[in-house]
C-alpha cells in the first residue's frame, strides 16, 4: 500500500514509519517539524508542511495517489492545552478537519487517527473500554473527541472508513536504539525517569503520593510504541472489510505505580535515581488502565512487551545514545 504518515516526524509515527517499510508497505511523511524532528525520518520522503496550510495540502496530494493516511499530528500537551485552548482546538481540530477534506478531494477513503485515553476524563472503572463515557476534562481531550465526531460524521456522510485509536501511555524506543521519544518540554514519566538515571534534567519529581493507590502514586498503563505500529497494522486489515467509524482502546491492561516504574527503570539501569515528592498535578486520575478486550477480539492485537522491564529497556538504549 502507499500510506501517507502525517505528523511521521514525531516520536510514535517515526516508529510506524520504520514498521510499514518492514512490511514493504510505500510511505510518505508529510510534517511541520513542530515537535517532531528530520533526523527520526530516513528512507522515505518528507514533505515538510502544516496542516493548516491549505495550498501546502493541495500540493502534497497533487501527483500522488494514497491507499490510506495515518494521522499523528497533534499538539498534546494538557496543561499547555488548559493554558491555550485555542491552540489546540485550530491545530488538532481545523488541522485536521483540511486533512479531511484534501482526502476526500483525493479520493483516499481509509485513515487511522491517533486518539488518546484523555477523551475518557476520570475513570469510572478499574479497566477502560470502549464503552465507557466519553467526557473529557481538558481541551487536548477534547479535541480529540471533537475529530472522533467528525469521524463518525463523515463515515455517514461521505463513506469514509476510519480506525481511531486511543492510546494510554505510549513508551519505549525500537530496539534498535536510532529513534526514540525526544519531546521538549518533556512530560512523559519514562524518558524522564532515565534522563534522571543518567544526570540530566531538572530532577525528577513525582506528583502526588496520597492517592488511593498500592503505594500512593499514581497508576497509569504503559504500552510499546511497536506494539502501537503494530495495532496501526491492524487497522489497516480492518477496514479492508469494514465500513464506519471505529474506536479501540490500546493498552497493555495492566497498571504500574509511579514509584513501581521507578524501581523498575533502577533494576535496568543500575543507577539509583532519585526523586522527590510534589503535590498533585490537576487534572491527574489516580488510575487509568485500559481494556484491551475489543483490539484482542477483532484486532486480533496482543502487546508483545508485556513486562514493564522490557519497555523501559528500549527507551534506555535510546536515551543513552540520544541523536535528537
Ligand atoms: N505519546 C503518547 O503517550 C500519546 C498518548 C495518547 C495519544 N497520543 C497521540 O499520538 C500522536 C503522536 O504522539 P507523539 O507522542 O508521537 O507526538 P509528537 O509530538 O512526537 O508527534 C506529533 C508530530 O506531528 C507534527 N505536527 C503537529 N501538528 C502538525 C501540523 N499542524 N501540521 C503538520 N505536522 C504537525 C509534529 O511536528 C510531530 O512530528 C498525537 O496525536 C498524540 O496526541 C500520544
Amino acid at each position: 500500500m502507499k500510506v501517507l504518515v502525517c505528523g511521521g516526524a514525531g516520536y510514535i509515527g517515526s516508529h510506524m514509519v520504520r514498521r510499514l517499510l518492514g512490511y514493504g508497505h510505500d510511505v510518505v511523511v508529510f510534517d511541520n517539524l513542530s515537535t517532531g524532528h528530520k533526523k527520526a525520518v530516513s528512507n522515505v520522503p518528507l514533505v515538510v508542511g502544516d496542516l493548516l496550510d491549505a495550498e501546502a495540502l493541495r500540493r502534497l496530494f497533487a501527483g500522488r495517489r494514497f491507499d490510506a493516511v495515518m494521522h499523528f499530528c497533534a499538539l498534546s500537551l494538557v496543561g499547555e492545552s488548559v493554558r491555550d485552548p485555542y491552540q489546540y482546538y485550530v491545530n488538532n481540530v481545523a488541522g485536521t478537519l483540511n486533512l479531511l477534506r484534501s482526502m476526500f478531494t483525493a479520493e483516499v477513503s481509509r485513515l487511522v487517527f491517533s486518539s488518546t485515553a484523555a477523551v475518557f476524563g476520570n475513570p469510572r472503572a478499574r479497566f477502560i473500554d470502549e464503552l465507557h463515557p466519553t467526557c473529557p476534562i481538558n481541551p487536548y481531550g477534547a479535541s480529540k473527541l471533537m475529530v472522533e465526531r467528525v469521524l463518525a460524521d463523515a463515515a455517514r456522510a461521505y463513506g469514509l472508513r476510519t480506525v481511531a485509536l486511543r492510546y494510554f501511555n505510549a513508551a519505549g524506543a525500537d530496539p534498535a536504539g536510532d529513534i526514540g521519544e525526544s519531546h521538549e518540554p518533556e512530560t512523559h514519566l519514562i524518558p524522564n525517569v532515565l534522563r534522571s538515571a543518567l544526570g540530566l534534567g531538572k530532577g525528577l519529581k513525582v506528583f502526588g503520593n496520597d492517592y488511593a493507590t498500592a503505594d500512593g502514586t499514581c497508576v497509569r498503563d504503559y504500552v510499546h510504541v511497536n506494539d502501537l505500529a503494530d495495532a496501526h497494522l491492524a487497522a489497516l486489515d480492518f477496514m479492508e472489510g469494514r465500513e464506519g467509524a471505529h474506536a479501540f482502546n490500546l493498552g497493555n491492561g495492566q497498571g504500574f505505580t509511579v514509584l513501581q516504574v521507578i524501581e523498575a527503570a533502577r533494576r535496568v539501569t543500575g543507577k539509583p535515581i532519585e526523586f522527590e515528592y510534589a503535590t498533585r498535578r490537576e487534572g491527574d486520575p489516580a488510575v487509568l488502565v485500559a481494556s484491551g478486550q475489543k483490539a484482542r477480539d477483532q484486532l486480533a492485537w496482543t502487546p508483545k512487551y508485556d513486562s514493564i522491564e522490557s519497555i523501559i529497556d528500549t527507551a534506555w538504549r535510546w536515551h543513552r545514545a540520544v541523536r535528537y
